[in-house]
């Protein structure tokens, strides 16, 4: 027995051998991945591929490139890999990239990785490694590429590393390095990347020897505690496009040697320093600009062609240095400079005409300098301006007609300067949310047309000479800072401009008068009417539509064709569950005793009893007839196929020439709108917060899951219904697919103006976007928080609940204010937190909204847990214009 066991054995061997010899390094190279795949933690499945049971051959297994059969690199980023880094990956011959980076490696420095004979790239940025830098590093001698940024390494840069003399990149960037960073640069001659930015621990003047590498595109020392001076060395660094020493504590000039190296950069950022003394001369300075003097007008339509230096430049940031002196000139006028930030300095100078030049301008910053001169007219030439700040600064003579003509102009501040004249008529920067001309000496009107910026929403004209009264218009925005103190306005003030705001905001106005003011106004009716016109319109755009529990659960589709068409005309239905009702029955069941919501903007709405006992609702449209039958079976069938807990279910619907019905489930106990408008509203926090989480699930699935994805377009809380433990439903979605978009489109624009519900941007651009539901969910946070309804009237005034909040929350200690007092105090952090979500939710610029992914992530961590409170971190937009 024991014999014939040694006899199967050896052929089984020999066979098992043969079968290695006939491949031998592929089936070994699976074998190496296997085992190495065997030390680390996949929690995600994310390796699922490797395995030696599925006929995939290796070199198509996830991450895996291969060259010849053989493979050469391995990238597995962002899969969440924990456990061990075997060692066994350097058996692959020719594995020469390796990238391990974003995901949750916790260990010191896998050194036994120098053992890979032909690893070129090891990227471990952002995991968990720990420890110091061991003597040994100088054994990954062959690598070109080394990051180990964004971890947790601690200690001094060890001499040792300056035999890594391959190394084209070398990254150490946000880890805890200390010390001084030792002069170890000089063999590292072919480094085009060098970044130890964000290592606050480190404490060292910048190495001389970093100016003797003369490949280095890239230098990025930020936040890392370097001081001292600048080298001179830096002089040779001739190849540098990326130069950030920000946010050190460097001292000195900028040499005439370092400007030298600018000719080719594409960032300069020096911001944040102890730098002093002046930019030396023609720095940057084109061709056929160097002789001109920074006051020659040359904006006469033609720019010199910029052939000169510093032709690539996009940002220039030396801000909160001591730098003094002339701001060198030539910047004004490159061809691709976007960013200029030179803020809290020392500078003196004058903007030229030929920043017209500047075609790719987008922000520039120069406030508290010594800038002078008159703004130049060439500034409204920049159509990628969209930040101009410059206040603090001596600038003098009047605004040019033409300064605000950027289309994409958001921030305008030359408050505390010298401007004369009259405030121009603003109407091209339709994108203007914030405008500051505060101490100035502007004589005249405030002009009228200011009115007609939709998203304007601070303005500060204080103290200046202006004269004339407030233009009524102004009421129309929801501006959230209003100060006229301290000018010569006169007349009647209209109340709701300045309600919620500070008194102080209107003082120094001796002729103005109006409620709240020390004089009230002579022929006092005290009250207009557009307030009233506006909670008017809003009331009637509020449709309460009412929709109930399932009425029938099902999944099949039931086709019909009327069989009464003599009677009422051709009627077509498709019911998508088994109503047992026919048009007739329909049709009969819809009358007035029926409706609830008296017409909504899209139609009445009635709840018809089907001849079971069971209700429905159905919402009748016009049918604009622009629509097929058969398109229009499909978008229906497109909206009824939703299947989310939080999203009302469309049951069928049936159609003529004239009119669309849509049948839904009808949910009998009202919708959020309706609760928040009772007299005595009282709701738990715990079923608000939920409610939040509900419809923001439901609104991130109609964005993002559900195919075709869909925007809801009419989100209020009229349109979220509620069942009897306030579980929310939406309802009225995406109607602009059964009505068309040009339908749609007309309908909303006659209630756009007035409705708080949409957001400022509908005012000038038509598309429909994610941002427009987000903001309209963000009202519906706001009213969960306050306890308010967006829209109401209050004593003949209506209130827009977004202008409201916007107004306390800007002042100290009126985040208090507006959380609704009825909640009990032990909620405040969550509600703040709500608050802060619906402040950024209700953004008036579209971009700084965020996704509804987004938001479910942020309410339910706050579900979670009671989170810091965070006030004065309330508003994205300053509370000051800036
Ligand atoms: C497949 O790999 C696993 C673990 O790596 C090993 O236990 C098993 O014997 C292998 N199977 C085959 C058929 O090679
Ligand atoms: C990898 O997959 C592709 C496409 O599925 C196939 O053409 C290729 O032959 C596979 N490679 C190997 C080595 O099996
Ligand atoms: C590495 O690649 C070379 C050719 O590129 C090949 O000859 C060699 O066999 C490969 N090594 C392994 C272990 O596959
Ligand atoms: C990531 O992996 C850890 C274990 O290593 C696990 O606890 C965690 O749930 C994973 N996260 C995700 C998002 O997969
Ligand atoms: C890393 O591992 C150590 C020891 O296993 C553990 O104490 C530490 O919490 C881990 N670090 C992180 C960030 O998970
Ligand atoms: C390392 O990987 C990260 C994440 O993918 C990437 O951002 C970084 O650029 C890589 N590092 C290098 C030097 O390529
Ligand atoms: C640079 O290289 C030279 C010769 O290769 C060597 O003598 C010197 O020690 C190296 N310097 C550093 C700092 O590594
Ligand atoms: C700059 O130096 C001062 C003391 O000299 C220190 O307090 C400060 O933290 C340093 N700042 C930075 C950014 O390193
Ligand atoms: C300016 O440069 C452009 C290309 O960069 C060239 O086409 C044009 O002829 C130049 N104009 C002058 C006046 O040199
Ligand atoms: C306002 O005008 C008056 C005279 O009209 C002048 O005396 C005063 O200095 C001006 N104030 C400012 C701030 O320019």
């Amino acid at each position: 027995m024991a014999k014939f066991c040694t006899y199967l054995f050896l052929i089984l061997s020999v066979t098992f051998s043969t079968f290695n010899l006939g491949s031998s390094s592929s089936s070994s190279e699976a074998d190496i991945l296997l085992s190495f795949k065997a030390s680390i933690e996949d929690s995600r499945k994310a390796l699922s591929s490797w395995s030696n049971t599925t006929s995939t051959h290796y070199c198509n297994w996830t991450g895996i490139a291969c060259s010849s059969l053989s493979v050469t690199s391995i990238n597995l980023q962002k899969l969440n890999l924990s456990g061990e880094l075997s060692p066994s990956i350097c058996d692959l011959q020719n594995l020469s990239f390796l990238n391990l980076a974003d995901n949750k490696f916790n260990q010191s420095i896998p050194l036994h990785l120098s053992q890979c004979s032909s690893l070129e790239t090891l990227n471990l940025s952002n995991n968990l490694i720990w420890g110091t830098i061991p003597m040994q590093i100088s054994q990954f001698g062959s690598l070109k590429v080394l990051d180990f940024s964004r971890n947790y390494i601690e200690g001094d840069i060890p001499e040792s590393m300056g035999f890594l003399k391959n190394l084209q990149v070398l990254n150490m960037g946000s880890n805890l390095l200390s010390g001084d960073v030792p002069a170890i640069f000089m063999n590292l001659t072919k480094l085009a990347v060098l970044d130890l930015s964000e290592n606050p621990y480190l404490d060292s003047e910048i190495p001389e020897s970093i100016g003797e590498l003369g490949s280095l595109k890239q230098l990025l020392l930020h936040s890392s505690g370097f001081h001292g001076e600048i080298p001179d060395s830096f002089a040779n660094l001739r190849s540098l496009t990326h130069l950030d020493l920000s946010q050190n504590n460097l001292t000195g000039e900028i040499s005439q040697g370092l400007v030298s190296s600018l000719k080719n950069l594409v960032s300069f950022d020096v911001s944040q320093n102890k730098l002093s003394g002046s930019f030396p001369n023609g720095i940057c300075n084109a061709k056929g600009l160097v002789n001109l003097s920074p006051h020659t007008n040359i904006f006469s339509g033609s720019i010199p062609n910029t052939t000169g230096e510093c032709k690539n430049l996009e940002r220039f940031q030396v801000q909160n240095n001591e730098f003094a002196g002339d701001f060198p000139y030539s910047l004004w006028s490159l061809p691709k400079v976007k960013l200029i930030r030179a803020e809290n300095n020392r500078f003196s100078g004058q903007i030229p005409e030929s920043i017209s030049g500047a075609v790719q301008l987008e922000q520039v910053q120069l406030d508290n300098n010594s800038f002078a001169g008159k703004i130049p007219q060439g500034l409204g030439l920049v159509k990628s301006l969209y930040r101009f700040s410059a206040s603090l600064n001596r600038f003098y003579g009047e605004l040019p007609l033409s300064f605000c003509d950027s289309p994409v102009m958001s921030i305008v501040n030359l408050s505390h300067n010298s401007l004369s004249g009259q405030i121009p008529e603003l109407k091209k920067c339709r994108k203007l949310v914030s405008l500051s001309l505060a101490d100035n000496s502007l004589t005249g009107q405030i002009p009228p047309s200011l009115a007609e910026l939709p998203v304007l929403t601070y303005l500060d004209l204080s103290a200046n000479n202006l004269t004339g009264s407030i233009p009524l218009g102004l009421q129309n925005l929801k501006l959230a800072l209003f100060n006229v103190s301290f000018n010569q306005l006169s007349g009647k003030v209209p109340y709701s401009l300045i309600s919620g705001l500070p008194a102080s905001f209107l003082e120094g106005n001796p002729e103005l008068c109006g409620p709240g003011l020390p004089t009230s106004c002579s022929d006092d009716p005290r009250r207009h009417h557009s307030g009233g016109l506006t909670a008017l319109a809003c009331a009637l755009i509020s449709v309460a539509f009412v929709v109930g529990t399932a009425v029938f659960v099902g999944g099949f589709i039931l086709y019909r064709k009327s069989s009464k068409r003599n009677q009422i005309g051709v009627w077509r239905s498709v019911f998508f569950y088994p109503l047992r009702i026919t048009e007739q029955d329909l049709l009969i069941g819809m009358d007035e005793k029926s409706l609830i919501g008296n017409g909504g903007v899209f139609g009445k709405v009635y709840v018809v009893s089907l001849p079971s006992g069971e209700q429905v609702a159905v919402k009748k449209l016009v049918n604009f007839g622009n629509q097929t039958s058969k398109s229009l079976k499909a978008e229906v069938k497109t909206l009824a196929k939703i299947r989310h807990k939080n999203v009302v279910k469309i049951l069928g619907f049936c159609h003529s020439d004239e009119s669309i019905f849509l049948i839904y489930e009808y949910l009998q106990d009202g919708s959020l709108g309706d609760l928040l408008s009772r007299e005595n509203f009282e709701l738990q926090w715990e079923a608000r917060l939920r409610i939040a989480i509900r419809v923001a699930q439901a609104l991130a699935y109609l964005h993002k899951d559900y195919v075709p994805h869909l925007l809801h377009r009419n989100v209020k809380s009229r349109n979220i219904l509620l069942d009897a433990n306030f579980e929310p439903k939406l309802t009225d979605f995406a109607l602009d697919r059964i009505v068309g978009e040009a339908a749609f489109q007309s309908t909303v624009a006659s209630e756009a103006a007035s409705s708080c519900y949409n957001a400022p941007e509908c005012g000038y651009s038509k598309k429909a976007t994610e941002e427009l539901d987000i903001y309209s969910y963000g009202v519906v946070l706001l009213e969960l928080v306050t306890g308010k309804q967006a829209e109401q009237t209050v004593s003949t005034e209506s209130l827009d609940i977004v202008k409201w909040v916007r107004r306390r929350v800007n002042i100290t200690d009126g985040v208090y204010q507006v959380l609704d007092p009825k909640i009990s105090p032990s909620n405040q952090q969550e509600m703040i937190g709500v608050l802060e979500i619906a402040l950024h939710c209700t953004s008036v610029v579209p971009e700084k909204r965020p996704s509804m992914v987004e938001v479910v992530r942020a309410l339910q961590s706050l579900e979670s847990q009671t989170i810091a409170a965070n006030s004065h971190d309330l508003n994205e937009e300053p509370s000051i214009p800036i």
